[in-house]
Formats: structure tokens, C-alpha cells, sequence
């Protein structure tokens, strides 16, 4: 056996679906935990751009083995759209892909009363993608939630529509929107259980019986440590956990299980959607940060918010998952910059904090402190050897290296699965280097 959790170090969208996706072949399975189709994950193949939201990045690989764990929230209309155009482009979606019985699904009201909640907070709004997420996870905690499995017992699942809707209606109709009718609600669901049947098992029987027969598991992250929901930047958050203990409650699988974490951390930072972002650059140099790294998110095209490297935030992401080893992405992006600033700590009030505080209203105010860094001013993309990387990257990452305590066992350049540098001696053995391309 050997198991590999990938995680997120920052608020998503570090390049956990390139990496996922080159890592793949060293699996047998790859499975999400938590999450829904608010993840964009994007895989490039051969110049073709491919993004993932609900189906896991491994995918792309035949004979690979997805699943979709308990923790997950599935709307099946996304489900079977992303399926279908995943088959137009020559992607086996069969039995390869598995649907945990007990994960919960997002009904239509979801997205109707995300978008309630939403205006109704106003200035304050998290700015979600608006996917039904947080309100599918509030009935799953609200013991009303509706389960796939649900889908398989006709009867029950009427009654439960109906019984949520007899709850939800009134709030519907209060906030503008009409309200839905359960016998139609219950016809589109009651057609997506026929779709879906093939897909349904036991997913933490299957994952035991593969972890027994000595097979490889990927466990894969969606967002990022700062939007987890107990430890994230609370209330500005999503609603599940991505961080390392989500694998065991999302997929049913114990700790023990887990033998290694991998942190995805981008060179810089971005956030989409509201909260704090100590080092946000609101002016030319993010402009330039967003242009050169095309940061804009993959599921709802919005611009996302750019700053320099926070090392506070992902020292405290590697402390909560317990990484040792990252992969740093995106370090190309950096190099049309003379100079580049890296947060070393933060200051409240005039005096310096230990940690991350959790407090909204600390974090809005902390005053980062900066350390200058000298640009290398050439291009990294395309590198794929370590030795010809310059000096003055080199400085940059053990300079990260340091302040966060991990290291960079994997630094990517670019879009494509060949744009990687693998660093064996520092990967420790968590994968089967044979088994992965990359360089040309
Ligand atoms: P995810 O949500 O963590 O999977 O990340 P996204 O796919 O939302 O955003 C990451 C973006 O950066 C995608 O467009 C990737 O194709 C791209 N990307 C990933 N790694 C690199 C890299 O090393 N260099 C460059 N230039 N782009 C990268
Ligand atoms: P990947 O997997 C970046 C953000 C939203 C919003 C907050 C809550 O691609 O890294 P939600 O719809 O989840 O209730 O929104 O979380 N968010 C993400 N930001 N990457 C993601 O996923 C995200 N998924 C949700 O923008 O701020
Ligand atoms: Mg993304």
C-alpha cells in the first residue's frame, strides 16, 4: 500500500489538478473527499485545456480508478455534464468512476438559497461560486440532507423533497423566488438515479478491500487550508474540510491510512471571493501578477485577488496537515519581476504575532513584514533540470523553504505535465518515479 493526501497550502487554485494529474500514474485510485463542483482543477494535455470540478484530476488516466467520497456534495446535472464532455473529448467515464452511497446531494433550492443568503448579506457577502455548497453542507450537518443513496428508494426519496421543500418554499418565495414544485423536483432526481446506479458503491468497503490488496490511493484535496471551515479564514471560507483530517471523514478511510502529505503552494498568493488577504496587491504589480499568471478562476471566470508570498499563512497550512514536503508551482510567473517581497511575519499593533490568528478582524488589520528578494529576471518555464535553474530562484525557495518548514520536493514551470522538475531524493520514496513523464 502506499497513500498520498494532496492538499492545498493556501485558498485554492496552487495547481493541485497539474500535479494530481502528473502524480496519477503512480496510483491506482484517485479520490476527492471533500467539496463539490465549486473546484476548478485544470489539466493541460498536449496544449488541450481540460478543467475538472467534480470529478477527480486523475481521470484523464485509463485504468485509473475514481472516487467520490461521503464528504463530497454532488449535484448529479454537474455530475453528468462534466461526464458527458469528459466523453466528448475520448475520456472513459464508465465504471471507472464511483459515487460514495452516503455523500450528499445539492438539490436545485441550493443554489436558490445560496443566492438569498448571499444578497442578503450585502457588503459583507462571501462571494461564493454560487454552487449550492454551503447550503447542501448545512442540511447534511441539519440531519434533512439528501443522500445519494436516497436516490435508489423512490419513496423515500419523495418524502424527504417533499418534507425539505415544505421547509424551504416559504423561505424561497420570501427571498424573491418562486417556489419549487416537489413532483417535478422529485422527476428530474428520480431520472438522474438511473444514471447514476452504476456509478453508486461502498466507497469505504471498495477503498479497504484496494488498501488490503496492497494498491496505491491519491487522495485529493479541492480548495485550499485557508477555506477550510475550522480553520480557514472563518466566515470567509467554503464549507467543508480541505484540510488532512477531511480524508478520513470524507472517504471513511482511519489516519493510519495516510501515509504521506504533499502541499500544492503556489509562488505567490491568490484568493478568489471575499475575506482577509493580508498580502494582497491591489495595484500595478498585482495587475501584473494576474495578467502573467492568468489568474482567473476556473469555475466562475472571476478575477482572482493577487499578493506576495505569504509564508505565515502556509507555515500554518503545513503545521495543520502536518506537509513536510511541497510542491511549488507557478514560479515562472515571477520572473519579470526586478525585486519580489516574501511575508515573513506579521505584525498587530505594533507588535509581532505568533501564529495565524483566527480573528477577522486581526487578520483584516495585521501589518505583514516583508523581506526583499532579488528577481531572477529570466525565464523559468520549460526548465526541467534543477542545476540549470539561476541562483537567485534557488535563494527564493530556500528562503520559502525556511520560513514555512517543508521542502520543495516538486517545483513546476508551466501549464503542462512535462514542465516539472522531480526531485527524487527529496520525494522520500511517495512515488514510483518510473511510472511519471515528465521533461521532453
Ligand atoms: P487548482 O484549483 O489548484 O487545480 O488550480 P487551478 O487549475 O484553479 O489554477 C491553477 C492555474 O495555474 C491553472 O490554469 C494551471 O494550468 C496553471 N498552472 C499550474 N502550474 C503552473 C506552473 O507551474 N506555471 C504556470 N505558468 N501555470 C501553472
Ligand atoms: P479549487 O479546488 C478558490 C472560494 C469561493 C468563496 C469561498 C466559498 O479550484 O482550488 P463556496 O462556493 O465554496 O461556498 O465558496 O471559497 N472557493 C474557491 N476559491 N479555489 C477553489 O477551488 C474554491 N472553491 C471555493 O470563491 O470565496
Ligand atoms: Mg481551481
Amino acid at each position: 500500500m502506499s497513500t498520498l493526501a494532496v492538499i492545498g497550502t493556501q485558498w485554492g487554485d496552487e495547481g493541485k489538478g497539474k500535479i494530481i494529474d502528473l502524480i496519477t500514474p503512480s496510483f491506482d485510485a484517485v479520490a476527492r473527499y471533500q467539496g463539490g463542483h465549486n473546484a476548478g482543477h485544470t489539466v493541460y494535455v498536449r496544449g488541450r485545456k481540460i478543467v475538472l470540478h467534480l470529478i477527480p484530476s486523475g481521470v484523464l488516466h485509463p485504468g485509473t480508478l475514481c472516487l467520490i467520497g461521503n464528504g463530497v456534495v454532488l449535484s448529479p446535472r454537474a455530475f453528468l455534464d462534466e461526464a458527458e464532455s469528459l466523453k466528448k473529448l475520448g475520456v472513459s467515464i464508465g465504471r471507472n468512476i464511483v459515487i460514495s452511497k452516503n455523500a450528499h446531494l445539492i438539490m436545485p433550492y441550493h443554489s436558490l438559497l445560496e443566492r438569498i443568503s448571499e444578497e442578503k448579506r450585502g457588503a459583507g457577502k462571501i462571494g461564493t461560486t454560487l454552487r449550492g455548497i454551503g447550503p447542501a453542507y448545512e442540511d447534511k450537518t441539519g440531519r434533512r440532507g439528501i443522500r445519494v443513496v436516497d436516490l435508489l428508494d423512490a419513496p423515500t426519496l419523495k418524502d424527504k423533497i417533499r418534507d425539505n421543500l415544505a421547509e424551504k418554499n416559504p423561505v424561497l418565495e420570501r427571498g424573491g423566488q418562486a417556489a419549487l414544485d416537489p413532483d417535478k423536483v422529485f422527476e428530474e432526481y428520480i431520472a438522474y438515479a438511473a444514471l447514476l446506479a452504476p456509478h453508486i458503491a461502498d466507497v469505504p468497503l471498495l477503498l479497504d478491500d484496494l488498501i488490503r490488496e496492497g494498491k496505491s490511493i491519491l487522495f485529493e484535496g479541492a480548495q485550499g487550508a485557508l477555506l477550510d471551515i475550522d480553520h480557514g479564514t472563518y466566515p470567509f471560507v467554503t464549507s467543508s474540510n480541505p484540510t488532512a483530517g477531511g480524508v478520513c471523514t470524507g472517504l471513511g478511510v482511519g489516519p493510519t491510512r495516510i501515509q504521506a502529505v504533499l502541499g500544492i503552494t503556489k509562488a505567490y498568493t491568490t484568493r478568489v471571493g471575499s475575506g482577509p488577504f493580508p498580502t494582497e496587491l491591489l495595484e500595478d504589480t498585482g495587475e501584473l501578477m494576474r495578467r502573467r499568471g492568468d489568474e482567473f478562476g476556473a469555475t466562475t471566470g472571476r478575477p482572482r485577488r493577487c499578493g506576495w508570498f505569504d509564508a505565515v499563512a502556509v507555515s500554518y497550512a503545513c503545521r495543520l496537515n502536518g506537509i513536510e514536503r511541497i510542491v511549488l508551482t507557478k514560479p515562472d510567473i515571477l520572473d519579470a519581476f526586478e525585486d519580489i517581497e516574501v511575508c515573513t511575519g506579521y505584525k498587530y499593533k505594533g507588535t509581532p504575532l505568533r501564529g495565524f490568528p483566527v480573528e477577522s478582524w486581526v487578520l483584516d488589520k495585521v501589518e505583514p513584514q516583508y523581506r526583499k528578494v532579488r528577481g531572477w529576471r529570466q525565464p523559468l518555464a520549460k526548465t526541467t533540470d534543477f542545476s540549470k535553474l539561476p541562483a537567485a530562484f534557488k535563494d527564493y525557495l530556500r528562503i520559502i523553504e525556511e520560513l514555512v518548514g517543508a521542502r520543495a520536493a516538486i517545483i513546476s514551470t508551466g501549464v503542462e505535465r512535462e514542465d516539472t522538475i522531480l526531485l527524487p531524493e527529496r520525494l522520500g520514496g511517495i512515488l514510483d518515479l518510473d511510472k511519471i513523464r515528465v521533461g521532453s
